[in-house]
């Protein structure tokens, strides 16, 4: 599996040359371009009513019927929240070759539309036999192409291993990514696997988990130097959910490949802060099961231990992704992360509430709200937040054990966050309920899976992030 990406490619001494030029104009400098064109190209234009409406796209043909030039509308700017990931609708669609972004509106980062670019120019070919070339953007030096490149290859890895099939994505290729990954940035990788969660007290992991072929498993991943902010990244990594005993139907079990999405974003961001070497210690945890049915499959009505020493009452055996992160966010917190940060496909509810594009965020540090809601949304990778609703703990009352893992039909989303609290620690915590999926394709996020939150989160890690007073 190949996350590398030759998509962007900075431009050689003689700049970007030969490149096919592309023109992304908003409404109000499409006459002035379309003036420095040749007549046959402005009429060309034209003729086919280009006026700079978001998405309007034009093909210009040079004398010889070749492609010239594109054009691509922004649309105005004040009703324009697409941005510079419009750009990303272009690679999909031309022809292969060399472009590059000739013209950006003023207010567009050339950064972010190489990365919009790189984001949708993706494919998932693996089991494909016509994997096609794509279109190459060459970029100039106003662009850092290796932070660029980074970012677009770390959603792309999130990418490939959510639209891996479960079938070939189970725990132990799984772990597998993780530990490439961290062979390739020189981390430690190390796994707890089956009855060994038992013995190192990791019960719920190994409850969930047990029913299944491949045995379930703690993996770790620790990087850089010991004396800087340590950042917790935790995944939930379900290959695959059939909901165990209380199954799913088939339209609920026909995208659960993507259940280990929260293991996919930790690798992806935990990527992009290794690639950049940011001064954190990285702690990257991955909790990983297949929940699947069998004669040894946990059941409505069992009663967990737990790592914290909790007990937790099963309600519903389809509430298995808090089990398996309760174990992994307690183990994290016993190092005293400066941050813990999960990802998680967690509930159908943060579906309900904010749809597949923007995932709702929970944290026990009302301070980090604004920070992180501002970083995403100017890198356009927006999330948005929700609360911790202290009252509704009473929903997840057993009366004969701790808790229970699942509330009744009321803010699905809140209550599985507030089981999570449960095993934080009071350790400052952030938690990203993902949908991991385009059902549709739109500009730069291609359908089926995609990764969110994770160029955001970076951007704002990068900018010392871990620096915020979090202290209560
Ligand atoms: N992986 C699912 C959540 C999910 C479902 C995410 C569909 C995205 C799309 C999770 O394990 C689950 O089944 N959650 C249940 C919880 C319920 C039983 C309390 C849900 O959301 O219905
Ligand atoms: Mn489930
Ligand atoms: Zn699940």
């Amino acid at each position: 599996m190949s996350h590398s990406t030759t998509l962007i490619r900075p431009s050689e001494r003689d700049g970007t040359g030969a490149a096919i030029a592309v023109h992304v104009l908003r409404p109000d400098a499409v006459q002035g371009a379309l003036q420095s064109l040749s007549d046959l190209q402005s009429g060309y234009a034209e003729a086919r009513g280009f006026a700079g409406e978001a998405g309007q796209t034009v093909v210009l043909p040079g004398e010889d019927g070749a492609v010239a030039a594109v054009l691509l509308g922004a649309g105005a700017k004040d009703s324009d929240l697409e941005r510079e990931m419009r750009v990303g609708q272009l690679p999909g669609g031309l022809p292969a070759g060399e472009y590059t972004l000739a013209s950006l509106p003023d207010d567009f980062s050339a950064r972010l539309a190489t990365i919009a670019w790189g984001m949708g120019s993706y494919r998932f070919t693996r089991y494909l036999k016509d994997a096609r070339e794509p279109a190459l953007l060459v970029v100039g030096e106003e662009v850092d192409v290796v932070g660029a490149r980074a970012a677009v290859a770390a959603t792309a890895l999130g990418r490939d291993l959510i639209n891996t099939p479960a079938g070939d994505m189970g725990p132990v290729a799984l772990a597998k990514a993780a530990r490439d990954l961290a062979q390739e940035h020189g981390a430690e990788y190390s796994a707890v696997v089956g009855e060994e969660l038992l013995e190192q007290n990791y019960p719920m992991i190994h409850a969930v988990g047990r029913a299944a072929h491949e045995a379930p498993r703690l993996v770790e991943l620790e990087w850089g130097d010991p004396d800087h902010p340590r950042l917790a990244v935790i995944g939930k990594g379900i290959t695959f959910d059939t909901g165990g005993v209380n199954m799913k139907g088939a339209s609920g079990a026909r995208l659960m490949k993507k259940d280990m999405g929260g293991a996919a974003h930790a690798l992806a961001l935990s990527h992009m802060i290794m690639a950049a070497k940011l001064p954190i210690r990285l702690h990257c945890l991955l909790a990983i099961a297949e929940n699947a049915v069998s004669a040894n499959a946990y059941r409505p009505g069992d009663i967990l231990d737990s790592r914290t020493g909790l007990t937790v009452e099963i309600d519903n055996t389809d509430a298995e992704g808090r089990l398996v992160l309760g174990d992994a966010l307690c183990k994290a917190s016993e190092s005293k992360p400066a941050l813990m940060i999960d990802f998680a496909t967690l509930t159908g509810a943060a579906r309900v509430a904010l749809g597949p594009q923007l995932p709702p965020f929970f944290t026990n540090r009302d301070a980090l709200h604004e920070p992180v809601s501002e970083h995403c949304m100017k890198e356009l990778d927006p999330v948005w937040p929700m609360p911790l609703w202290q009252p509704y703990h009473a929903m997840l009352r057993s009366p004969i054990a701790d808790m229970k893992n699942a509330g009744g039909r009321f803010a699905g989303a809140v209550t599985a966050a507030l089981f999570l609290e449960r095993f934080v620690a009071d350790t400052p915590w952030m938690h990203f309920d993902v949908y991991g999926w385009n059902p549709s394709a739109r500009a730069g996020h291609p359908k089926g899976a995609d990764v969110y939150a994770v160029r955001g989160l970076f951007s704002w890690l990068a900018a010392g992030g871990l620096n915020t007073r979090l202290e209560r």
